[in-house]
């Protein structure tokens, strides 16, 4: 599952949030989050929306590099945003600009 949410304010309306990316862990490693995370970013595309954010743990490396592969930068960090016991986590802040992006391409059929 992605939920793609459009912001609401007037002055906001160009601009999406990624959040909730999840893949059954069955059916992980097989291109399924790739193949998400495309269909979200070409949904906003068709939207006519300029730009998308999110944010992920930042040792959630797998997501990280998924979404650097996809397009998005690092544009904040901020420290110590989840404590989990005694761990603290670092939250990164993504976004992927929309205006003239080259869309990603995946293979749906991808298998390891
Ligand atoms: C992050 C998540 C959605 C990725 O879903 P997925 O279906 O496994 O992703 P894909 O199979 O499309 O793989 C995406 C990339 O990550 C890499 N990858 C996936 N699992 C990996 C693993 N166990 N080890 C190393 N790399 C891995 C793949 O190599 C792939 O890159 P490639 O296409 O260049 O080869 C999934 O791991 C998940 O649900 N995690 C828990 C929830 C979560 O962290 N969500 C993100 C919150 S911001």
């Amino acid at each position: 599952m992605i939920t793609l949410h459009q912001e609401g304010h007037v002055k906001s309306l160009h601009k999406a949030y990624i959040y909730a990316m999840y893949v059954h862990p069955e059916y992980r490693n097989k291109g399924v989050g790739r193949m998400l995370l495309a269909t979200a970013i070409k949904r906003a595309n068709l939207l006519g929306l300029k730009q998308i954010n999110l944010s992920v743990v930042n040792s959630n490396l797998i997501a990280v590099e998924l979404y650097k592969s996809c397009g998005f930068v690092q544009f904040g960090l901020e420290t110590d945003a989840f404590m989990i016991g005694e761990k603290f986590y670092d939250l990164s802040y993504m976004t992927l600009d929309l205006k003239g992006a080259i869309l990603p391409s995946v293979d749906p059929h991808k298998s390891r």
